[in-house]
């Protein structure tokens, strides 16, 4: 179909074509490929095309910007006029739960914290689907609702939804199952696209770079920051953009009910090392871009103390609650919907833990149903993974290296994924010849606009 945008006209192959091609898109074939694909004039495969184009041609940094920007005005452009209004955004990862504690967190400390975030993508599990393991949670609220809750409790969480950047919703569940998710472009033009539209003064952004990521090594991961940081200066945003550590699971859960439960432990004080260390390190991040600490430092110090005096747990349960979740599980974990088989896997010698095959656990876990193969595949809430040791770990023949919870039927799947794990997913190294990588690798801040203080 020729479709007319201002006097120019255009077919989805004609476009699909000139960027299989190695061609530059001008702004008004990206807006109108947009456009098209919003109001359904564009089908799924014509998107899923465009997509494989891009992600092998790549888009300079003008296409980006065109590309952002067309998806971002896809639906509402919130303007929360507050600089206490502060988001965080992960470019996903492998047990990556921090949205759960660090909002929270920062919310209790008085920063506002509107998160649009998005479902599993790849191998890497999502917030709206992890969230949505508590029952009644609702991450589809309209606009009104969503300013709403943020004006009552200061903080709420949703996934893109029809109103609020709509674009991304239809291309991050296309690029979920086909291949296209690993490109600088895509993923500064999600990402961005859903962050711009919640109209937040600045965003906390966490890069998660190494073997479980997208961006996969650090050159990679410093690629998608310039992206990143040239958009929010655009747009006058104060970022502090961080390069994490992606080679082994952060904390020890990985599978959407037992992440949550997690979380809720690191709230409640009990989390793991890791965990915790991240998430106060990025909240301390919301609370200096929101003008609430003198530093970074003094933010991630107040983030320590709202975990430990109880009140981002308490601010947790509140936004639980005000969105229609059953906040029992909070306190109950029977209530969660976990898988009840249990099969564990243990260490086939002595040695060290020298290295994790991070993206091969994050597909064995989608295998399970923890994420989808198909766009419109249900997620099962209760399978996954619990770890017992980390990278560098001493380990005895014999020790429990993980639990892998999932069901009845599973069985032969599981005896499958535990020999992958014994053989090739879980490295044990007679001595330690390795260097544990850092969790945090650089951090950056940049003002667009002077501190909010
Ligand atoms: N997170 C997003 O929102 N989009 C991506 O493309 C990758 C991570």
């Amino acid at each position: 179909m020729s479709q007319d945008l201002g006097v120019e006209l255009y077919t989805a192959s004609e476009i699909i074509a000139k960027k299989r091609d190695g061609k530059e898109l001008t702004e008004n074939e990206i807006k109108w490929f947009i456009k098209n694909l919003e109001n359904k004039n564009i089908a799924d495969y014509q998107a899923a095309a465009f997509l494989m184009a891009v992600f092998i041609r790549g888009l300079n940094a003008k296409e980006t910007a065109y590309l952002t920007d067309a998806m971002l005005y896809s639906g509402d452009v919130l303007d929360l006029i507050d600089a206490k209004a502060i988001d965080k955004h992960s470019t996903g990862g492998v047990g990556d739960k921090t949205s759960f504690i660090l909002a929270p967190i920062a919310a209790s400390l008085g920063v506002v914290v509107p998160m649009i975030a998005g479902r599993g993508l790849g191998h890497t599990g999502g917030t709206v689907d992890k969230i949505e393991s508590i029952q009644g949670f609702n991450t589809s609220l309209g606009t009104q609702e969503f300013l709403a809750l943020l004006k009552d409790k200061g903080i709420a969480m949703i996934g893109q939804t029809a109103q609020i950047a709509p674009a991304d919703k239809l291309l991050y569940s296309l690029r979920d199952v086909t291949a296209t998710i690993d490109s600088v472009p895509l993923i500064t033009a999600s990402i961005m696209s859903k962050k711009l539209a919640e109209g937040t003064s600045g965003l906390v952004l966490d890069i998660k770079t190494g073997q479980g990521a997208f961006m996969n090594t650090k050159a990679r991961a410093k690629e998608l920051k310039e992206s990143i940081l040239e958009t929010a200066s655009r747009f006058g945003k104060n970022m502090m953009v961080t390069i994490t550590d992606m080679n082994q699971p952060l904390g020890n859960a990985v599978g959407n009910s037992l992440e949550i439960i997690e979380s809720l432990e690191t709230l409640k004080g009990n989390g793991p090392k890791d965990l915790t260390e991240l998430s106060a390190f990025l909240a301390g991040g919301m609370v200096y871009l929101a003008g609430l600490a003198k530093s970074h430092k003094q933010g991630i110090k107040m983030s320590l103390e709202a975990i430990k005096n109880g009140s981002a747990f308490k601010k947790f349960v509140e936004m639980i609650e005000a969105q229609g979740g059953d906040s029992r599980l909070l306190y109950d974990y029977d209530l969660f919907p976990l898988a009840r088989q249990k099969t564990e896997v243990l260490a086939l010698e002595n040695g060290y833990i020298s290295g994790f095959d991070n993206k091969e656990i994050g597909f064995s876990c989608v295998a399970l149903g923890g994420g989808r193969l198909k766009t419109n595949d249900k997620i099962d809430f209760g399978v996954g993974f619990i770890f017992h040791a980390k990278l560098g770990s001493k380990v005895k023949k014999g020790q429990k290296l993980l639990t892998i919870f999932h069901h009845d039927h599973q069985i032969q799947q599981v005896e499958e994924i535990k020999q992958k794990f014994e053989q090739k997913m879980i490295k044990i190294t007679k001595t330690k010849v390795f260097k544990v990588p850092p969790l945090i690798y650089e951090t950056k801040v940049v003002w667009s606009k002077p501190h909010a203080k």
